[in-house]
């Protein structure tokens, strides 16, 4: 692997989740193989996670690991030819190529505006890591994907999936605040890849991009769509064609115990109680939030594996 910016970047996804897998059952197997090697994570927004998972995903196997809020540093400057007489200290062309000389592999957080989405969707901070920097980048959740939790999510399914076509079911549900679309996106790619019965439910008006949710059928009834599921993502994202904006609180559309049925529950995280999902569902046998989080330590060192290997 050269970079893991999208999904896309993963040449073989069933043989990955097997590797992936197979490094949960022996997480220091390849523990020689980063040494002398140093992964720089930037942070551009929050994390509890991505931070921790990546952090330990690099220890295992060998890493040095060094961790940057970049808000506690200098404000990048990212728009080219730009007189720097504002705000903007220092320009990405020289901070990238600057920590890349510390780095062997450059992981990047930020989030989107969710005011201007031309410029989110142009994923300028990290294409502009993508563009300056001279070592691989590795997507930490950016303004449209977050592929980390995307991969973490196809293991968690692939683990514990008892039959060979699952029913999974991602749900929109409500949220006070403004989220990204991009857990969701990247659910969607990934069940896209695997051999899954995917089906999409939200309110009307929350079509997710249609570039990236394709033929997938989209059921505005939540209930229908739940019907006979295996598996239940519950995700809130704002609204994408009116961009950013919060259009639908309804709590009908929060998960119950009694809409879960006998399926297997799964978020993220973090996740706000009885908003989004109610408590008895999180507390209950069939959720899987913990696993999942569990897994992304080994999401994100079979990524880390596979670009050190071609180092
Ligand atoms: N799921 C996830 O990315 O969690 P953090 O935002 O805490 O990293």
């Amino acid at each position: 692997m050269k970079k893991y910016t999208e999904i896309k970047d993963i040449s073989n996804l069933s043989e990955t989740i097997k590797e992936a897998i197979l490094l949960k059952m022996n997480p220091y197997e390849f523990e020689t193989l980063g040494k002398h090697k140093t992964l720089v994570m930037l942070f551009f927004n929050a994390s509890l996670r991505t931070r921790l998972s990546t952090e330990k995903a690099a220890n295992n196997l060998g890493m040095q690991v060094m961790v940057l809020n970049v808000n506690d540093a200098w404000n990048i400057e990212f728009e080219d030819g730009t007189i720097m007489n504002a705000n903007s200290s220092e320009h990405i062309k020289e901070a990238a190529r600057v920590i890349s000389q510390y780095a062997d592999i450059i992981a990047v957080r930020a989030f989107p505006t969710l005011k201007d989405k031309q410029r989110d969707e142009s994923e300028y901070v990290l294409q502009n890591f993508v563009k300056y920097a001279t070592v691989p980048i590795i997507n930490m959740e950016s303004a449209t994907a977050h592929p980390l939790q995307a991969l973490a999510d196809a293991i968690t399914i692939s683990e514990l999936a008892d039959k060979p076509k699952p029913k999974v079911v991602l749900s929109w549900a409500p949220h006070p605040r403004a989220l990204p679309q991009a857990v969701a996106n990247s659910f969607v790619e990934m069940m896209q890849h695997l051999d899954v019965d995917l089906t999409i439910t939200h309110p009307e008006g929350y079509e997710l991009n249609s570039e990236i949710t394709k033929q997938t059928p989209i059921n505005y009834n939540q209930e229908d769509a739940l019907k006979d599921a295996d598996f239940v993502y519950v995700k809130n994202w704002s609204n994408y064609n009116d961009y950013g904006k919060i259009l639908n609180q309804d709590p009908n559309w929060m998960l119950t115990q009694e809409k879960l049925g006998n399926a297997k529950f799964m978020h993220c995280l973090p996740v706000r109680r009885n908003v989004v999902v109610e408590d008895v569902v999180l507390d209950g046998d069939n959720s899987l939030v913990i696993h999942q989080a569990n897994n992304r330590t080994f999401a994100a060192q079979v990524v880390l594996k596979q670009i050190l290997e071609n180092l």
